[in-house]
């Protein structure tokens, strides 16, 4: 079996990161969301995996190089634009050949894996074999209605009136049947070509379509605050750790990682948190549920449920809570005498301020 992963798409919903980096690569619990998501893959047994990338590939492909360091094998599959789940198919067909594939989005998180469905996927092997998910909500998402064997009877894109609450999440197993299926389709009214149609387009050919229900933690990382709670999910396994310099005026409780020559000083940080390398953290409270990328540098600050990414500067900032602070960004105390907040804010960028 193959796996080809999605790491394309306009990540409209996670601007501002989106501007400048592609949101496979936020970073969660540390580590970039399409790592995860590979280590995930890899879990499958699985070792050949094509990437599609869109433009910011080179970002990607710098990240990952050939995916030797993670024990695969990539192959990158240029999209020129998002025209949608089902055009990644296409454009992967030679890679693909006539193997079964797992498809899988790149902004997903399934932490605790689907090799069990893998492995009925590769007993049964159905045409295609979605992954659902119970949803408090169905209305947002694609959802698959089943028989009482299992199999999909019929799949609608955002319900009014949903008779099913299981979701589709972004995991799929195919077998080469869905070539025929997305060449058969046609865009949708968004003018992207569907993989929930190619899917349907299955299921109307009397092909065999089956669910299986993934109960573990699921997060699609398309929004920040999406971002932020599977960050605080992928903490909870956190296992303490100090590979850097703690000064004996500080306390660490709980599980805390302090990666190699970052620093912390008269601080307080409260597991789970990690402290990437080379940061330096002085006279600061941070934690619980807190990430720290390399070379930050949070000064007389106290951040909980945060992420910081790499290079980011915090000063004399207390009382930051369920914060995802950008690469390189500055934030800091205004000039001495000054009544006013002074904002240097980007493209949809948000912001919150306490009354
Ligand atoms: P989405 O999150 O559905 O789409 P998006 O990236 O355009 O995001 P937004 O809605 O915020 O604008 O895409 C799911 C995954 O599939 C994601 O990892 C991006 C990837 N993708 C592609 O690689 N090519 C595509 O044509 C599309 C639509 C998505």
């Amino acid at each position: 079996m193959k796996a080809l992963v999605l790491s394309g798409g306009s990540g409209t919903r996670l601007r501002p990161f989106s501007y400048s980096m592609p949101k496979q690569l936020i970073p969660i619990a540390n580590k970039p969301v399409l790592e995860h998501v590979l280590e995930n893959i890899r879990d499958l047994g699985v070792t050949e995996v094509g990437i599609i990338v869109g433009d910011r590939a080179a970002q990607i492909s710098a990240a990952l190089g050939d995916g030797s360091r993670l024990g695969l094998r990539l192959t990158y599959i240029p999209q020129e634009q998002p025209l949608g789940l089902a055009h990644c198919v296409t454009i992967a067909r030679e890679f693909l050949g006539d193997d079964d594939f797992v498809m899988y989005l790149g902004d997903n998180m399934l932490p605790d894996g689907v090799k069990e469905i893998a492995r009925e996927f590769a007993q049964n092997r159905p045409a295609a074999q979605i992954v659902v998910h119970k949803v408090a909500d169905p209305r947002a998402f694609g959802v698959a209605e089943l028989d009482t064997e299992g199999r999909v009877e019929r799949l609608v894109e955002k319900p009014e009136q949903p008779i099913s609450d299981l979701a589709l999440i972004g995991v799929y197993f195919f077998t080469p049947a869905i070539h025929e299926a997305v060449g058969a389709i046609a865009p949708s009214a968004r003018g992207e070509l569907e993989i929930t149609d190619a899917i349907q387009w299955l299921v109307a050919s009397a092909a065999e379509v089956t669910a299986s229900v993934y109960d573990g933690y699921w997060k699609d990382t398309g929004r920040a605050d999406d971002v932020l709670d599977c960050n605080r999910k992928l903490l909870e396994g956190l296992v303490h750790s100090v590979r850097g310099e703690v000064d004996e005026d500080s306390v660490l409780i709980g599980p805390v990682v302090v990666e190699e020559g970052a620093r912390v000083t008269g601080s307080r940080i409260v597991g789970p948190a990690v402290i990437g390398a080379g940061s330096l953290v002085e006279y600061s409270h941070i934690g619980p549920n807190t990430s720290i990328g390399r070379n930050c540098v949070l000064s007389h600050t106290h951040l909980d449920s945060s992420i910081a990414l790499d290079g980011a500067t915090v000063t004399e900032v207390r009382g930051l809570h369920g914060s995802l602070i950008g690469r390189m960004a500055s934030i800091g105390p205004a000039d001495v005498g000054t009544a006013h907040h002074r904002l240097v804010v980007g493209d949809h960028t948000r912001i919150e301020v306490a009354a």
